[in-house]
């Protein structure tokens, strides 16, 4: 990889601010100072550091957000702050949303750069389990959790798949369900005649929201949370410790 780019990838500033940067002799590589910005490292060997602090790179990075209402789950908005932007020190330009949470949605969202991973996790095929917390206008019946459980019509070709539902205290129910349509708890509500006030997600797959992050705040992922979430996905990564896709992943892959 060029130096520039590198550095613009861990956020040190844009490519042309970096450029500067690397003239002005800020950067060294392996102890000694380089002054071309297009000198070629090994982002994963070399030892780079900028105004003396080593920089290490990390190639896929994994972000669990407590989203906050009011914020888009985008890379870019010109109207609204993005759930990217909260990542501040650590925003890097290849990092994105896996899915979205509608503007007025809370809770657990998946930031990261490993577009693999992102596309398993999101493939209608893999059915992987999302729990949200939903406060309610008013009480469902157990008809209402029946109809929602076994699937119902919001407007799709076909029903939604089979969700579980529990009810809690005071209209506030956890419903989980395997897909990601667009606004999909929300007119499942609607589908029974009732509707969402709040809505919060607390799992994601294998995740869940951790409870001390605050709206807004974030962490990494663990290594053991990473590889949960890709065993999960695709568990031949993790028993082969064979890196490329397999075969049957890659027809996903090629479908979009
Ligand atoms: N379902 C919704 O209606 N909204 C979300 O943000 C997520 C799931």
């Amino acid at each position: 990889m060029r130096l520039d780019r590198f550095l613009s990838e861990m956020n040190i500033g844009t490519r042309a601010q970096v450029k500067t940067y690397v003239r002005q002799g800020l950067v060294a590589v392996n102890g000694i100072t380089v002054k071309s910005p297009d000198v070629k490292i090994r982002e994963d060997a070399d030892h780079i550091t900028f105004r003396g602090k080593l920089l290490s790179y990390q190639k896929y990075v994994y972000y669990m957000l407590n989203k906050p209402e009011g914020v888009v789950s985008a890379t870019n908005d010109n109207t609204a702050e993005t759930v990217v932007s909260l990542l501040g020190e650590d925003r890097r330009k290849d990092i994105f949303p896996v899915g979205r949470l509608d503007k007025d949605t809370t809770g657990l969202l998946l930031l990261t750069n490993d577009g693999e991973l992102a596309h398993l996790l999101l493939s209608p095929k893999r059915h992987v389990d999302k729990t949200y917390q939903a406060t309610v206008s008013h009480p469902l019946t157990p008809e209402d959790v029946s109809r929602l459980e076994q699937g119902v019509d919001i407007g799709e070709e076909h029903p939604t798949l089979p969700a579980r539902v529990s009810v809690g205290a005071e209209n506030t129910i956890f419903i989980t369900v395997q897909e990601g349509k667009f606004h999909q708890i929300k007119r499942m509500l609607q589908a029974v005649d009732n509707s969402v006030l709040a809505l919060k997600r607390i799992t994601f797959g294998c995740l869940e929201l951790d409870r001390t992050l605050k709206p807004g705040e974030y962490r990494a992922l663990t290594d053991m949370e990473t590889g949960r979430l890709r065993e999960l996905v695709c568990p031949l990564w993790e028993k082969t410790g064979i890196s490329t896709v397999p075969p049957y992943i890659q027809e996903d892959l090629n479908e979009t």
